[in-house]
């Protein structure tokens, strides 16, 4: 048990979110395979960030903030879900974007998540790859408290200790369905990068004393950089919930295989996993995030690491928007 329902929360999200079974694609994989609709968070498009953000903006609102800043890549999601989230808050949002080297090149500087940025109402900061963000990040904050304002920062992704809070309650979600649905599951496997998802999701098992193992499939940096980003903020979100740190101990799991050349560059068993989940689900997986780490379950299970008993849940964070900045590359 947790501390969880004293910290202040906007409510933002469709929740709880569906938990189905892909049958078409357990078939072809020949593993039991199950998917956490993250994707049906329900603002401007859904997606991981919401859950995040009914905590951040909760603290923002108090702090008494009037506008809202963050920072990420060009076709970050985070940003589409926060610039959706301030404007539902009545909030202004700046968004700092950061190009990033290796992408397409049409439809990523137009569409996509920038596009819906925009259709939301954020200004945007564009920033070369050569320039630092957080620099450019003081610079919006001087000048809009030059201006009067009240800017809060919410970082990267929305990973700090209370984003994670909203994945310590999607944990909650996903141990009430599998009693609902009388499955254990075996494996979670999530796509990881600024690390609060699978962060949070691990405090909210830690909580409820589950040992369901969490892979997290690295979008960015190889497997133990990641781990030690994860784990040093599933400490951060143990402590914020009172729980004893030592509790994170052995708990967290990355892999690295499968980012390829780097952030946001595609690779061929992203494209296959993000066509095939399409055509035998109808499901729409991402270019960035979720589209790799499905490539890895599939490797994952052809390799025999994933037994065809198995039960495994892929929790699908968002992000099919980005699909429209790739689409050359399909
Ligand atoms: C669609 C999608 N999936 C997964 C992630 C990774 O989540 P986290 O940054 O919390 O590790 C993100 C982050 O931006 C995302 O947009």
């Amino acid at each position: 048990m947790s501390n969880l329902k004293n910290f202040p929360r906007v409510s933002l999200c469709h929740t709880p979110t569906p938990l189905e079974n892909l049958a078409r694609l357990s078939a072809y994989l020949g593993c039991k395979i199950w998917v956490k609709r993250d994707d049906c968070s329900g603002l401007a498009g859904g997606g991981n960030k919401t859950r995040k953000l009914e905590y951040l903006l909760a603290d923002a609102i108090q702090k008494g903030a009037d506008t809202v800043v963050t920072v990420g890549g060009l076709q970050s999601n985070h940003a589409r879900q926060t610039a959706a989230a301030a404007a539902k808050m009545g909030l202004a949002c700046e968004l700092i974007l950061q190009d990033v080297v290796g992408v397409p090149q049409q439809d990523y500087y137009h569409n996509g998540n920038l596009l819906l940025d925009q259709l939301c109402g954020a200004k945007i900061h564009r920033v070369t790859v050569e320039q630092s963000s957080e620099l450019v990040v003081e610079q919006v904050v001087a000048e809009l408290k030059n201006k009067g304002k009240m800017p809060y920062v919410i970082p990267l992704g929305g990973s700090n200790a209370l984003g994670s809070l909203g994945y310590v309650n999607c944990a909650d979600e996903i141990i009430t369905q599998s009693h609902a649905l009388n499955v254990a599951f075996d494996h979670i496997i999530v796509a990881s990068g600024s690390a609060g998802t699978q962060a949070g999701l691990l405090a909210g098992l830690i909580a409820q004393h589950q040992d369901i193992p969490v892979l997290g499939i690295c979008v960015s940096r190889s497997g133990l950089a990641q781990q030690s980003l994860v784990e040093s903020l599933l400490k951060q979100t143990l402590s914020l919930l009172n729980i004893d740190q030592s509790w994170s101990h052995g708990k967290v799991k990355a892999n690295g295989d499968y980012y390829g050349d780097g952030y946001g560059i595609s690779t061929a068993s992203m494209i296959h996993a993000v066509r095939l989940v399409a055509q035998l689900e109808g499901l729409l997986l991402d270019p960035v995030y979720t589209g790799k780490a499905m490539a890895g379950l599939f490797d994952l299970c052809q390799q025999g690491v994933f037994k065809p008993e198995h039960n495994i849940l892929f929790l699908h964070t968002g992000g099919s928007q980005g699909l429209f900045a790739y689409r050359e590359v399909f």
